[in-house]
């Protein structure tokens, strides 16, 4: 088997661009070389990871940081997409911690050294613990420290990176860890949710403005998530359910950054749920962008609800990841299409995609089918969307290892590389040879 897109396809043209992604918090581990941040907090608490698993160790990334790159490297991409963890790059002072910044300019440096682009993400969710004690997102002052420490940082990395993400996925910080409390911070109400998710999309807008000061060369943009919400049934109602939880779990975090307006639902929230707006924080939000990154990994059905705006529906006999995430490459075909045309996109990148599979090793090698073909699935969505005409330029893989899959544990493995967590072993799965197999055999297109 060989991934296949069809022949005249940009995606097996050498400038489409192809990575693999990670986040600090999910293998980084080393975790007392850095300051405390939510997620050891919320690991702490029983119950809240499946596993009862914590980011101590995850894959000894901080030791093994050039195997890893090395692993990349062997993989042919273009570039990798990681995060850098702003309790380890930043003191209790507010001022940068030399010991932190030199280890991702190491690596950044090993990056430009072997020819792979830095895509970095400043916040992949591990909030500083002291900035939370604070109130963390439901303080308006979180915003502006992390401008601070964005203009810290980049000033300290200098030209190293080509492309910037401001934040990754608001919707997770904002909706999961503020509103619904499966992620860290664990608190709960819709007032919190959507003043967090307020707090969070200003502080992109303020990290944009310095980006745009500190970095004008890098590819400056945010990365936003989505999970396209279809009706059970065509009832009228149904429908209105679905649109209501479009605009409520995706819109929310898109509309403000392409169009400086939250959905018209805002103001169907009691009066006291909605956010805090200070005048001209919409502008601020509403930055030009050079790119956005999307991330990708399945759809969600509802129904109307007597009670409330949209009631979740599981899907039944359709094909589920481990995660239990249906299987569904139109939908994000559609959705790229539909984005397309709802706002005016700036360049794309899928920043995120990819599946969660019960890979085992036997005989020294992981054959992953079902995660092949998913992947081969969401590629030739990424093909269709853009001979429809969205402007797609990159694709990332999640993830380069198997590692900390948030309130999952280390259960859930979404590498293309398994990690073997007793001796930290990486084995390259059938996904990842197929992968280097499509990305080395491009060729340049007219
Ligand atoms: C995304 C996160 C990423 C990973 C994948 C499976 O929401 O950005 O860190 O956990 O889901």
């Amino acid at each position: 088997m060989k991934f296949k897109l069809p022949e005249h396809s940009t995606l097996l043209d050498k400038s489409f661009l192809y990575g693999t992604a990670t986040a600090s918090f999910q293998i980084e581990g080393d975790s007392t070389s850095r300051l405390p941040c939510i997620w050891d907090t919320f690991c702490a608490t029983a119950g809240n990871i499946a596993d009862a698993s914590n980011g101590d160790q995850a894959c000894e990334h901080i030791a093994k940081w050039r195997e890893d790159i090395d692993l990349i490297h062997s993989l042919g991409v273009d570039a990798y997409r990681f995060s850098i963890s702003w309790p380890r790059v930043i003191g209790f002072d507010g001022k940068l911690n030399p010991q932190g910044v030199d280890f991702y300019i190491q690596l950044l440096e090993y990056l430009i050294e072997l020819g792979i682009k830095p895509f970095v993400t400043l916040y992949h969710w591990d909030l500083p613990q002291h900035i939370e004690d604070n109130g963390g997102w439901l303080n308006r002052q979180t915003a502006y420290l992390f401008r601070d420490y964005v203009d810290l940082i980049t000033q300290a990395f200098g030209e190293r990176v080509h492309s910037y993400a401001t934040l990754n996925e608001p919707f997770c910080s904002a909706y999961l860890g503020y509103e619904v409390g499966i992620h860290a911070p664990g608190l709960t109400g819709q007032d919190k949710g959507k003043q967090a998710a307020h707090h969070l999309l200003l502080a992109h807008g303020l990290a944009m403005q310095v980006l745009r000061k500190n970095s004008p060369k890098a590819l400056n943009g945010i990365v936003l998530n989505f999970t396209p919400a279809y009706p059970v049934s065509d009832s009228q109602a149904d429908i209105n359910a679905a649109a209501y939880a479009d605009d409520y779990l995706n819109h929310w975090y898109a509309e403000p950054v392409f169009n400086g307006c939250y959905p018209e639902i805002l103001n169907q929230l009691p009066a006291e749920n909605r956010p805090q707006i200070e005048e001209g924080d919409m502008q601020i939000i509403a930055q030009p962008l050079d790119y956005v990154g999307i991330n990708y990994y399945t759809r969600a059905f509802y129904k109307a609800d007597d009670n409330l705006p949209y009631c979740a529906i599981s899907p039944k006999g359709v094909e589920l990841t481990a995660m239990g995430w249906e299987v569904y490459p139109d939908a994000f075909r559609d959705l790229l299409i539909d984005l397309n045309k709802r706002y005016t996109l700036p360049p794309v990148y899928i920043t995120e995609n990819g599946a969660a599979t019960d890979d085992e090793i036997i005989d020294g090698s992981v054959d992953d089918q079902q995660r092949i073909n998913y992947i081969q699935g969401h590629l030739l969505a990424v093909h269709q969307a853009i001979e429809a005409g969205v402007d797609i330029q990159g694709y990332f893989v999640w993830s380069l290892l198997d590692n900390f899959e948030w309130a999952e544990g280390y259960v859930k493995r979404f590498g293309i590389v398994y990690v073997d967590y007793q001796t930290q072993q990486r084995t390259k799965k059938r996904s990842a040879e197929l992968f280097t197999e499509l990305v080395t055999t491009r060729i340049n297109q007219a």
